[in-house]
């Protein structure tokens, strides 16, 4: 068992990766912090809550982070998760269940003031990882593992032609973390995200095995459908976030190269991840950028959880109806 703070700005796909994490086996989540970036952080740790509720597991601190990046105003991405970042799918929350009194950077400074066997998931921009390495430059030292879904290496950017959003929002952050961890980031981008793909064939598998996870994962997501229809003209929509818990749970599931990466925070290319892979710069690397996917595992091990199936079923389906 794995134990791993997650960092996120819940979001249709950080709900999913959230439930994710929390109900397999293979993690323990000790905490959550949560940031601006999809959603306002008010937002996004009402949803925190909401998926908290669903899992039954109120009991995990919820930290309330950062409300702007760094240095820019914070602008958020409700056009692809909805005013309420939750698909504008009418789910509500019963409990009255608040965030912790410290906030999210205060928490992780002082949880990573000492040696842990803790990693960190991140999943939204990087601004509270950035601030608590500014209070704790030790940070880095002190965790046992980084990973962030952000960035993109070969694939187009989601925000522009070369930026991908978690970056783009907060640049100056990822640079920060980039240039100062000082411990390996496994960077889980676009060019492996983008795989991922929660099709209408999965959702439809999903109302054969459990009705009634069908029914809340087709009301969170049918706002992302209708997204990524109307900009890119894809059936289903791309969850990336699940695939960074996939990858925490195993790195196996991805293959990837060692790299020196640096984050542009100006210009016309703001937000880009500059992938040294072929070493013109010299310098040691900082990260390790995954650059292709076995899809078909990633769903028998995501669907196995979310729908509450045993894995064997999930991956004769998968494969019998050529799925993932
Ligand atoms: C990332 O940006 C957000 O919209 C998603 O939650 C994901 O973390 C993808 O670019
Ligand atoms: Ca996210």
């Amino acid at each position: 068992m794995q134990q791993v703070i997650i960092d996120c700005d819940p979001g249709i796909d950080d709900a999913l990766a959230l439930e994710f994490a929390i109900k397999s086996k293979e993690l323990e989540v000790l905490a959550i912090t949560v940031v601006a970036g999809n959603a306002p952080v008010d937002i996004g740790v009402e949803n925190t809550f909401k998926v908290l509720e669903r899992c039954d597991r109120l009991d995990i601190p919820v930290y309330r982070g950062a409300e702007i990046p760094l240095e820019r105003p914070n602008v958020s991405a409700q056009d692809t998760h909805g005013m309420d970042g939750f698909g504008e799918s009418g789910i509500v929350r019963q409990s009255k269940v608040q965030p912790q009194k410290e906030t999210a950077e205060e928490f992780l400074t002082n949880f990573f003031s000492e040696k842990r066997d803790v990693g960190i998931l991140a999943l939204g921009p990087l601004t509270n990882i950035a601030l608590a390495i500014q209070l704790n430059p030790k940070l880095g030292q002190n965790i046992q593992r980084f990973v962030t879904m952000g960035g993109t290496y070969k694939s187009h950017g989601n925000c522009s032609p070369v930026a991908e959003y978690n970056y783009w929002c907060d640049p100056d952050a990822a640079k920060m973390v980039y240039e100062s961890l000082g411990s390996t980031i496994e960077m889980v981008g676009l060019d492996v995200t983008r795989e991922i793909v929660f099709s209408p064939a999965i959702l439809e598998y999903c109302r054969r095995i459990n009705p009634e996870a069908y029914e809340y994962l087709r009301k969170l997501t049918r706002f992302y459908f209708d997204f990524h229809w109307q900009y890119e003209h894809l059936l289903g929509c791309v969850i990336n976030d699940p695939l960074a818990v996939a990858c925490y749970i195993s790195s196996e599931i991805c293959n990837g190269f060692d790299s020196y990466v640096e984050v542009e925070t100006q210009g016309i290319s703001i937000g880009q991840t500059l992938v040294d892979r072929y070493d013109f710069w010299q310098k040691e690397p900082n990260a390790r950028i995954l650059e292709t996917v076995d899809t078909k595992e990633f769903f028998t091990q995501f669907l196995t959880v979310l729908l509450d199936a045993p894995e064997a079923t999930i991956a004769s389906d998968l494969n019998l109806l050529k799925l993932g």
